[in-house]
């Protein structure tokens, strides 16, 4: 027994070298790691993380600002507590005064990336939309935008690129179009929503894509088609964090993704993508109260902070018992910083782009 452990972390080890060197593996060596239970696989996979992370970036991890400013829906996706289908969801939205006064205070704590985020939500027509994004474009000429606003039209994504965004996150969910299926309504569609990141890098955004780990049906095979998904796409940024069930959807009882999974997707996503912008999500932070920091150690080096006013904190909830839905945006920066010196790194405050897009 002892024997065969032996040579399984060998060969756990030794295809963490390869990945780190090649940036690459077969699918049976991205299996392999992504079972492995060997702690020091694990932990040297990591290691090797952030050496590359640290390569690229040194020890710094910057800050977004993160402003939901509806969490209006039109889509009605299976895990999302904002989905239409809920009632229960206390709506709301957010003014234009209220987006750009958060937007300032932001500025004032030292973001310099703003992140507008929100459902679908048809009231904002790029009638609506392009002269925000214009306005903070224009109030604060050194920061960055980014939108998440989920899928529009090409002319749409234009539109609001001319109007001053730089970057968008749109997550692919999964790269497998039953596994998509199995997920969302019959009205979203898999392509749609693969189209809209072409259309997005085609513009010349800086993309983000991702998945949830341990949604619903998801197996290591659609893990492994999600990695080879970024290796094509080459995103700029891959957002990816635990499922975790909310209450009022047809999810409720499913189990969450573990953070173990999510740490080890967070280093293999690294060792692939090497200057990938990759944050420690919230809902990582939600599954275990140790999880961003884990999640910096394991090579992110993003974390997101709230800005939104404290009054809406606690209605955009798209899974249950999200962290920092109290707390002042203040508060929650210096609370970051906290966490982040705590492990050896340190939060800054410039705009963080993709090397590729630097100065
Ligand atoms: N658990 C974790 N992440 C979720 N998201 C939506 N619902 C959940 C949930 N229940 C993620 C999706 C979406 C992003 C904004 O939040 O991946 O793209
Ligand atoms: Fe938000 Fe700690 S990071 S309160």
């Amino acid at each position: 027994m002892e024997d065969i452990n032996l040579t399984a972390k060998t060969a756990g080890l030794k295809i963490v070298d390869k990945l780190t060197q090649t940036q690459d593996l077969t699918d049976e060596e991205l299996k392999v790691l992504l079972l492995c239970e060997d702690e020091q696989v694990i932990q040297y996979m990591a290691q090797q993380a952030r050496a590359v992370r640290e390569k690229y970036y040194g020890k710094d991890v910057y800050l977004r600002g993160l402003i939901e400013f509806s969490n209006y829906c039109k889509n009605d996706c299976f895990y999302c507590g904002i989905r239409c289908g809920n009632t229960r969801a206390e709506r709301y939205r957010l003014s234009d005064e209220q987006i750009l006064d958060c937007a300032d205070q932001g500025y004032d704590l030292g973001f310099r990336t703003i992140v507008l985020q929100g459902g679908e939500d048809p009231y904002y027509t790029d009638e609506r939309m392009v002269p925000i994004v214009r306005a903070i474009r224009e109030r604060h000429p050194d920061c960055a935008i980014t939108l998440s606003l989920g899928e529009r039209e090409r002319e749409s994504y234009q539109r609001l690129f001319d109007a001053g965004a730089d970057r968008y996150l749109l997550r692919h969910e999964t790269a497998d179009k039953e596994h998509y299926e199995k997920l969302h309504p019959a009205k979203m569609s898999f392509e749609h929503r693969m189209q809209c990141l072409r259309d997005l890098r085609d513009i010349g955004y800086q993309v983000g894509c991702g998945m949830m780990i341990g949604s619903p049906y998801q197996t290591v095979d659609h893990l492994i088609k999600d990695l080879r998904f970024m290796q094509s796409f080459k995103p700029q940024m891959v957002g990816t964090g635990p499922f975790i069930p909310h209450k009022d959807t047809q999810f409720a009882h499913e189990q969450a993704g573990s953070t173990e999974m999510t740490l080890r997707i967070l280093s293999i996503v690294r060792l692939l993508l090497p200057d990938v912008l990759l944050p420690a999500t919230t809902a990582l932070g939600t599954v275990d109260p140790m999880g961003r920091e884990k999640g910096i150690l394991a090579g992110a080096n993003v974390v997101m902070p709230n800005l939104s006013p404290t009054g809406v904190r606690g209605k955009y909830l798209l899974y249950d018992n999200k962290i920092c839905t109290g707390d002042e945006a203040a508060e929650c920066i210096r609370c970051m910083q906290l966490r982040v010196s705590k492990v050896g790194y340190q939060v800054v405050t410039s705009r963080g782009d993709h090397i590729s897009y630097e100065g």
